[in-house]
């Protein structure tokens, strides 16, 4: 029986690896190892609850304030001993976090291959995301089975030189979980507060815009509300502790701005259905509205997932205050503008990508 080892440590891989991990799981002739590296840790511990799923190894290397060599020194440091008991075939790693880009790192090392679930993205600035373009290239470059999440991601791989024969076009793995989340009469109390008014769902969190940047982002949310007697905005806001700083120093006391907990998924996703507009900085965000039909600002210079920005449902925006409160408040003003943004599309995926994936692990263990 061939072994898979799937490692993952934040919030954002555990969403898009839990759909896999079940598939791979239905499978008699694998046996699934999960390892997670607890890079986060909270933010991870809802998603694994919400999914149920068991993990076989937490290296829980999370610390407070944790700077990316941390990151980097304590994954390598506890991962190789587990990943040298279990000897897997296979290492599965997941997008372009450090977890992401050590976890692979390990693999090479000792020899195990490695498949990349979400291969291929590229802004091919290694300063926007920061690190994550660079983990995400790295990543690609000791892969052995790509999996891209969409054409335009194989293209890129293709075009850096790695082999057809590699590449396999599964969609994303986040339309998988996004299926099984949305629930036509889902409740909750932020949701009932929110009623009636046009609501602006916030989050922001990339190492690249903490500081002065994310304070020109909550600063201009915060001018807009005050502008808008007819909007609310909920803010679930990250437990990085820089975030949460400048959020609160920005928004404490602000009629109309509720900063809350992070959410589960569930609830996360039930909360875009429910919005009017999305205002963020995040990744996975970016391939679920779509799929929603909700238009989404991107808080960015670049994105790596640029078919939404095809299908017209996402904006870049930047992250200079004044064009964020110019943009959302054309697209509150103009509702032309925002049925024109308001488009259901599925760029990214039809919520059967970890079968694919499944599909093609079976395939290459029944070559090699
Ligand atoms: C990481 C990823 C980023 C991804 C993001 C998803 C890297 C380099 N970055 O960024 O690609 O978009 O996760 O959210 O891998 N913290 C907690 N509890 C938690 C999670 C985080 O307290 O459950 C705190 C920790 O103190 C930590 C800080 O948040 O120091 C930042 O977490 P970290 O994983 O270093 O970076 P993220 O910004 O979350
Ligand atoms: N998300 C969540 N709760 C929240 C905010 C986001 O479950 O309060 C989900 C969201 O639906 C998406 C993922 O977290 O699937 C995105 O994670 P994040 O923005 O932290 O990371 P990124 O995608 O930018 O790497």
């Amino acid at each position: 029986m061939k072994k898979v080892m799937v490692v993952f440590g934040t919030r954002p891989e555990a969403i898009k690896m839990c759909p896999l991990i079940k598939e791979l799981e239905k499978n008699k002739d694998l046996n699934t190892v999960v390892c997670v590296t607890g890079q986060h840790k909270e933010m991870l511990t809802q998603v694994m609850d919400v999914f149920q799923l068991h993990t076989d190894y937490n290296l829980n290397i999370m610390r407070p304030q944790q700077t990316l060599s941390e990151i980097a020194i304590s994954i390598l440091a506890e991962l190789e001993e587990v990943v040298r008991k279990e000897m897997p075939d296979l290492i599965l790693v997941h997008g372009d976090t450090s977890t992401s880009f050590i976890a692979a790192l390990t693999g090479f090392y000792l020899g195990i291959p490695i498949g990349h679930v979400e291969a291929g993205l590229r802004t091919y600035d290694t300063q926007s995301p920061y690190p994550e373009e660079f983990n995400r290239q790295a990543v690609d470059l000791i892969t052995e089975l790509y999996f891209a999440p969409t054409e335009t991601a194989k293209n890129n791989l293709l075009r850096e030189g790695k082999k057809a024969e590699k590449i396999y076009v599964t969609g994303n793995t986040v339309i998988d979980a996004l299926k099984t989340t949305v629930q036509p009469d889902y409740e909750n109390e932020h949701i009932e507060w929110a009623k009636g008014s046009r609501l602006l769902l916030l989050t922001a969190h990339r190492r690249e815009n903490l500081g002065e940047k994310m304070r020109g982002m909550f600063k201009a949310v915060k001018r807009i509300v005050k502008e808008f007697a007819d909007v609310k905005v909920i803010y679930p806001v990250h437990k990085n502790p820089d975030v949460q700083k400048v959020a609160k120093e920005v928004f404490t006391g602000t009629e109309r701005i509720r900063m809350i907990d992070p959410l589960d998924v569930i609830d996360f996703h039930n909360f875009m259905s429910r919005s009017y507009l999305i205002l963020t900085d995040s990744g996975g965000i970016q391939e679920e509205a779509p799929s929603l039909g909700k238009p989404v600002l991107v808080m960015r210079d670049s994105t790596e997932r640029p078919e939404g920005v095809s299908a017209g449902v996402l904006k870049i925006v930047g992250t200079c205050e004044e064009n964020i409160y110019l943009q959302c408040k054309k697209l509150l003003m103009n509702q032309r503008e925002y049925q024109a943004m308001k488009r259901m599309a599925n760029p990214y995926g039809d919520g059967y990508a970890s079968k694919r994936i499944t599909e093609a692990v079976l395939q290459y263990f029944s070559n090699v």
